[in-house]
């Protein structure tokens, strides 16, 4: 049954189309999620408090559904450091039950990742800190705990954390002016404005209705020429073909792990969960222009949505255009000798033939390499996202993959029947007790097992490191 319905999802396309098309209103204003203010510490770190906790939000006017937030009752604050900066947290666990926090796109030592292996118990704390080093991007931070991150990311835990260095200083950096984070939500509400989840489907819940910053039916007003969007695929498992209803181009100047060599001109980028993408969108005076969400075919429900309507001042604070050189980091390229690993990705939401087991090691990998990963999907289709990594995808079936996919990434859509070859780059930091992640980040497989764990080890130790772990009581 459920193989049957996966084929003629991915195959023939002839599905109905999810659509909010003429629907909305555009009557509430979009909301910023604040800044988080740091404390400075005697040792020069920055110390940010991130309490997760529940509660009740107004989303559909008049009707109140039961979230969970941080710092709030739905999503969570924006976090800001730059790169060399030392950074401390201490992560309140209120929600009444277990969970975890996790830095999407962070490198950082293992034990302080927040992912399965750093449980936080009802009413404890968590103290993570380590220091940033690595290009700046936009990363994010949301729950990670092993058969319930599905439940908790729809539920409101999710934040976006913004990593500044030299070069994206030059960007439009003025956070809630020219510089706006849009984190792109879809949801099933019940008639009373309660979430609904839907355990049915294979891809997991997909929603008719966007919130973008846990706003429905979003406006903004914007008063500078050229704004710096930051887009996140926030969602469970719906993919979106971003881009604007006249055909109005824009230029990508990031993706997921960093800013590209150079922007790049185009009217649509598609984003699967998890991943995120920079651009700036040049406005005329009193311009109004739709962010919407293209019906494209990709193995994967996309539908068709109006986002957010953007109105222009009738006078806009000038800046230049964006041009020429952004990232001086060069791109990754795999050396000569680069390890090659093979993943399989099926449609029982199985990685090389077995799904998650906290206690067994997948791979071992030395801290540091670079290395090669290529993966054939033999399922429907899936993406796939790597702790503490970044990479270049190399090729999709053997071709260039699509423009918006260039540059520094941490996930990457992988459609049904493909072949997509990425070459990583692995942090430096060494922790033979702690495992990494790598999994769908379509939140319903990645709770359904479609996850594996690495080590990153000192390299030239890989072979002494045990393969299991031992059970905690
Ligand atoms: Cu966004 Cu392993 O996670
Ligand atoms: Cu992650
Ligand atoms: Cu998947």
């Amino acid at each position: 049954m459920i193989t049957l319905l996966a084929i003629s999802l991915a195959g023939c396309g002839k599905e109905e189309v999810v659509t909010n098309v003429g629907k909305l209103e555009f009557e509430q204003p979009l909301n910023i999620p604040p800044l988080l203010e740091a404390t400075m510490e005697s040792d020069g770190s920055k110390h940010f408090t991130l309490t997760m906790q529940t509660g009740r939000t107004e989303f559909l006017p008049g009707k109140m559904a039961d979230t969970s937030g941080i710092n709030g009752t739905y999503l969570g604050p924006t976090i800001r450091a730059a790169r060399g900066d030392k950074v401390s947290f201490d992560v309140v666990n209120d929600l009444g039950e277990q969970s975890t926090l996790h830095w999407h796109g962070m490198k950082l030592p293992a034990v302080m990742d927040g992912g399965p292996h750093q449980m936080i118990d009802a009413g404890k704390t968590w103290s993570p800190h380590w220091t940033i080093d690595q290009p700046s991007a936009t990363v994010w931070y949301h729950p990670h705990l092993h058969g319930k991150t599905a439940e908790h990311v729809y539920r409101g835990l999710a934040g976006m954390f913004i990593i500044d260095d030299e070069d994206s200083k030059k960007l439009p950096s003025n956070y809630g002016i020219d510089d706006i984070p849009l984190i792109v939500q879809d949801k099933l509400f019940t008639d009373d404005g309660k979430f609904l989840e839907d355990d049915e489907g294979i891809f997991g819940t997909l929603g008719d209705e966007i919130l973008i910053n846990g706003t429905y039916d979003p406006y903004l007003k914007v008063t500078a020429s050229q704004v710096r969007f930051r887009l996140l695929n926030g969602s469970n498992a719906r993919a979106y073909h971003f881009g604007f209803n006249d055909g109005k181009t824009f230029k990508l100047v990031a993706n997921d792990a960093g800013l590209l060599q150079e922007p790049v001109t185009m009217d649509r980028i598609m984003l699967s969960p998890g991943e995120r993408a920079e651009i700036v969108v040049e406005f005329e005076p009193g311009e109004e222009a739709i962010l919407h969400s293209f019906n494209g075919h990709a193995g994967i429900d996309s539908g068709e949505f109006d986002l957010l309507k953007i109105i222009a001042a009738p006078e806009l604070a000038e800046s230049a255009p964006i041009d020429g050189q952004l990232s001086t980091v060069p791109e990754i390229e795999a050396p000569e000798n680069a390890r090659v690993r093979q993943f399989k990705l099926t449609m029982e939401n199985k990685i090389n033939d077995k799904y998650m087991d906290m206690y067994r090691i997948d791979e071992v990998v030395p801290a540091g390499a670079t290395e090669i990963w290529e993966i054939n999907n033999f399922g429907h289709s899936h993406n796939f996202h790597i702790h503490n990594a970044a990479f270049r995808v190399l090729s999709v079936n053997d071709k260039e993959p699509p423009e918006y996919e260039r540059g520094r990434k941490d996930t990457v859509f992988i459609p049904n029947g493909s072949n997509v070859k990425i070459v990583v780059e692995f942090g430096n930091y060494a922790d033979p007790h702690y495992p990494l992640m790598y999994h769908c980040h379509l939140l319903r497989h990645e709770d359904d097992g479609m996850m594996g764990q690495f080590l990153l080890v000192e390299p030239g130790t890989e072979s002494e490191v045990p393969t299991t772990l031992p059970k905690k009581e």
